[in-house]
């Protein structure tokens, strides 16, 4: 995704932003890519737990049924109307087709209804511009990353690394050769008997656990700036056969703070060796995986790279990402046609 031109300037812009690509229905409203009016989300974990993940179909229908009120929150929680906006950016994709539609098709009807431009915006693109977003009643805004920046983009169906050398320039340096680090969390969960969405499940019981007790595997896969997490899984379930057909009491605390600290040092040292090999200045970490804060604590503990990450609530989804990411595509010139399609595969590149 290389911008057609550079962005000259960044003119004074607010934009509604709306997201529903799996199971939150999110809106929110940005001033100028970072300061945040407003970001509403429903989440639907409620909804999913009973089926221990997202069913798709339902995550369409109960978007239908709430994102008109979220949006109208959103605009009411920044006293704003839409005579106020300068554009309305929407998640494209990547994410289930079905929950997809119902934002995209919210975006194209207010669109058209207010003759607002229509801006499509990746997914992942998204979660790396949540580092940019701050509170609009944060006294002093803090400095804006800098470039070139080595992003970390973990969340719940990805696991790439990413040099940003600019607005909108990426070059994807790698991603998951198997399950993505949040698919991982959510898989060892479900095996250790802990709740959906794996990841916040693990973290807590971690807390009460050894993280050396058990040494699970760490795939380097040296040479390239891949991840590959189906062997640390796998390791867990081994684990636990073994234990259970000797008859020995399980730690799931043990077994969740190894496994988490497992993740966690294959996550961070990748990401420094690959600022280090990029001369990167920054490093960003975002995604749903970067509100693990066994992961946060790592990557401010190590001093040689200043890290950005988003406010927990901006690791997971939301619509204020949407809303910055499309602040810089609306800078950049992009107004997209009313019949914008969904692309629920979509990568970063
Ligand atoms: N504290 C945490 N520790 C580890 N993982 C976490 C934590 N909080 C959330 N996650 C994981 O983050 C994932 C959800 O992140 P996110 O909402 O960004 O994913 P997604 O939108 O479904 O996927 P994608 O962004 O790749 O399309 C889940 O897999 C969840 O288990
Ligand atoms: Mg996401």
């Amino acid at each position: 995704m290389v911008m057609d031109r550079p962005i000259i300037q960044l003119p004074p812009a607010r934009i509604l932003g709306i997201e529903s690509s799996c199971d939150e229905t999110a809106a929110a409203v940005v001033e100028n890519g970072r300061s945040m009016l407003s970001n509403v989300v429903a989440t639907q974990i409620d909804i999913h737990t009973q089926y221990g993940g997202v069913f798709p179909e339902v995550a369409s229908r109960q978007h239908i049924r709430t994102i008109y009120a979220i949006v109208d929150e959103a605009l009411q929680r920044a006293h704003l109307g839409f005579n106020d906006l300068d554009a309305i950016a929407v998640t494209r994709g990547p994410g289930l087709p079905g929950s997809l539609v119902i934002g995209m098709n919210m975006a194209k009807g207010l669109a058209l209804s207010t003759g607002l431009p229509l801006i499509g915006v990746n997914h992942l693109e998204g979660h790396l511009y949540s580092a940019w977003i701050y509170p609009h009643d944060t006294p002093a805004p803090p400095a804006p990353p800098e470039f070139p920046l080595l992003a970390l983009l973990v969340s719940g169906g990805h696991s790439e690394l990413v040099l940003m050398t600019g607005h909108l320039e990426y070059r994807r340096l790698g991603g998951t050769l198997d399950d993505a680090a949040g698919e991982a969390f959510d898989k060892v969960a479900r095996l250790l008997g802990l709740a959906y969405p794996g990841g916040p499940s693990i973290q807590k019981t971690a807390r009460d656990g050894n993280p050396e007790a058990f040494n699970f595997p760490r795939a380097r896969l040296e040479g390239t700036w891949n991840f590959s997490f189906s062997g640390v899984k796998t390791a867990v379930l081994r684990t636990v056969r073994d234990l259970e057909s000797r008859n020995i009491a399980l730690s799931v605390a043990d077994l969740a703070a190894s496994f988490q600290a497992a993740v966690v040092d294959i996550l961070v040292q990748k990401t420094l060796h690959a600022a280090r090999v990029f001369q990167a200045k920054e490093i960003l970490v975002a995604g749903g995986v970067s509100a693990n804060t066994a992961l946060r604590d790592a990557f401010v503990a190590q001093k040689e790279f200043p890290v950005q990450i988003p406010s927990i609530f901006l690791c997971t989804d939301n619509a204020a990402m949407i809303a910055a990411a499309g602040y810089y595509r609306f800078a950049n010139g992009q107004r997209d046609p009313l019949n914008l399609d969904v692309l629920p595969t979509w990568a970063l590149s």
